[in-house]
C-alpha cells in the first residue's frame, strides 16, 4: 500500500512497512492517508497502529511530541487512489516486492499527480532505473529504503534514479530527518544498495565459516552480538579503523597488509545448501524454535531491546 503525507504523506499499502511509515509520519505531525487495494488491510492497519501507539505511549517510547490520540487523529484510510493522492507532498509506496506490480502503481500515480509531489518507493532491492523508467514525473521519483523494524531502526537509504532531481533527494532527506529517521544518500544505484551489500558480505563469510566447521552457528552469532555489534551500534567500520590506530592513515600503514592476507583466504559465494541450512537451523532452534509463537516472542524481545538502545543512543549522541 502507500502512505501519503498531506502537508503530508500518503502511504500506499497497509502491510508491515506501510504501517510503520504511517506511524513515523504521524509522529512528525504529518497528516497521513493509507491506501491499499484490500479494504480489510486498511482496517487491520488502523486497528494495529492504534494498539501499538497506545502501548508505546504507556512504555514512554512513543516518538514525536504529540500524544498517541493526537497522532492517531492524523492517520486515516482512503479507499480511493485519486483522493488518497490529493494534496500529498510525499507518497510512500509499500506494496509487495514485485517489479511489475510496482511499475504498474507508479504508472498509475504518474498519470494523476502534479509536478510537486515526491513519489517514493520502499523497495529493498529493485533498481530505481527499472522502477521509474519512462515516467513523466521521473525527476520526482526516489527510493527511500527503510530497515525492518523502521520504528526502531532509523536508517533510510535514499537511492535516486539517474534522472531524479537533486531537490527531490534534498526534500526527502529533510522529510526523513523531520520524522526522526536517519537518511543517508546512495550516490549511484547499485544492486543491494549499501545496507544489503554489507549485510550479505557478513552473511556470506558467516556461512563459509560454519560450512567449513570453523565455528558453530551460535558461536558465530556471538561474535557479532557480543563483539563487533557492540561498537557498530555507535560507530561504523571506517571510524572503527580510525580509532583503532592513530587515525585512518596509521591504521592502513599498520594493518593493510595483514587484512589483505586474510581477505585473500575468503572462499567463493556460498550455495546456501539445504544441508548447511538445516545444520544452522538446528542450532538456531535451540534458542528460538521456528514456530510462529516463539519467533513472534523473540521479535518482540528484539524490538524492546532496540527501543532501549534507541533511548541510550539519544542520551549519548543527542541529534
Ligand atoms: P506486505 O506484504 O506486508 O504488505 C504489502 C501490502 O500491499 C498488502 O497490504 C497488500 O494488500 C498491499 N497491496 C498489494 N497490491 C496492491 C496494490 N496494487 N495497491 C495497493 N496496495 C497493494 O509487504 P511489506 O513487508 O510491508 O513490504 C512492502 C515493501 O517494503 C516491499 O517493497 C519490501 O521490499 C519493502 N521493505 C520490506 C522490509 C521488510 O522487512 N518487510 C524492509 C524494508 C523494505
Amino acid at each position: 500500500y502507500f502512505v501519503t503525507c498531506i502537508e503530508c504523506v500518503m502511504i500506499k499499502s497497509g502491510g508491515v512497512i506501510g504501517r510503520s511509515w504511517a506511524m513515523l509520519f504521524a509522529s512528525g505531525g504529518f497528516q497521513v492517508k493509507l491506501y491499499d487495494i484490500e479494504q480489510q488491510q486498511i482496517r487491520n492497519a488502523l486497528e494495529n497502529i492504534r494498539k501499538e501507539m497506545k502501548l508505546l505511549e504507556q512504555a514512554g517510547a512513543l516518538k514525536g511530541s504529540l500524544s498517541a490520540e493526537e497522532q492517531l487523529s492524523l492517520i486515516s484510510g482512503c479507499p480511493n487512489i485519486q483522493e488518497a493522492v490529493e494534496g500529498a507532498m510525499h507518497i510512500q509506496e509499500c506494496v509487495p516486492e514485485d517489479l511489475e506490480l510496482k511499475k504498474k502503481i507508479f504508472a498509475q500515480l504518474d498519470s494523476i499527480v502534479d509536478d510537486r509531489v515526491i513519489l517514493s518507493s520502499s523497495t529493498s532491492c529493485l533498481m530505481p532505473s527499472k522502477l521509474f523508467a519512462g515516467l513523466v514525473h521521473v525527476k520526482q521519483c526516489i527510493v527511500a529504503h527503510p530497515v525492518n523494524p523502521p520504528y526502531y531502526i532509523p536508517l533510510v537509504e535514499l537511492v535516486p534514479h539517474p534522472e531524479t532531481a537533486p531537490t527531490t533527494v534534498d526534500r526527502t532527506h529533510a522529510l526523513m530527518k523531520k520524522i526522526g529517521q536517519c537518511p543517508m544518500r546512495v550516490q549511484k544505484e547499485v544492486a543491494g544498495f549499501v545496507l544489503n551489500r554489507l549485510q550479505y558480505a557478513i552473511i556470506s563469510e558467516a556461512w563459509r565459516l560454519v560450512e567449513e566447521g570453523i565455528v558453530s552457528p551460535s558461536d558465530l552469532d556471538l561474535v557479532m552480538s557480543e563483539g563487533l555489534g557492540m561498537r557498530y551500534a555507535f560507530i561504523g567500520p571506517l571510524e572503527t579503523m580510525h580509532l583503532n590506530a592513530e587515525g585512518m592513515l596509521s591504521y592502513c600503514d599498520r594493518y593493510s597488509e595483514g587484512m589483505k592476507h586474510v581477505l585473500k583466504t575468503f572462499g567463493p559465494i556460498p550455495e546456501f545448501s539445504r544441508a548447511t541450512a538445516e545444520k544452522v537451523n538446528q542450532d538456531m532452534c535451540v534458542k528460538v524454535p521456528d514456530d510462529p509463537e516463539h519467533l513472534a516472542a523473540r521479535r518482540q524481545w528484539r524490538d524492546e531491546c532496540l527501543m532501549r538502545l534507541a533511548k541510550l543512543k539519544s542520551q549519548v549522541q543527542p541529534q
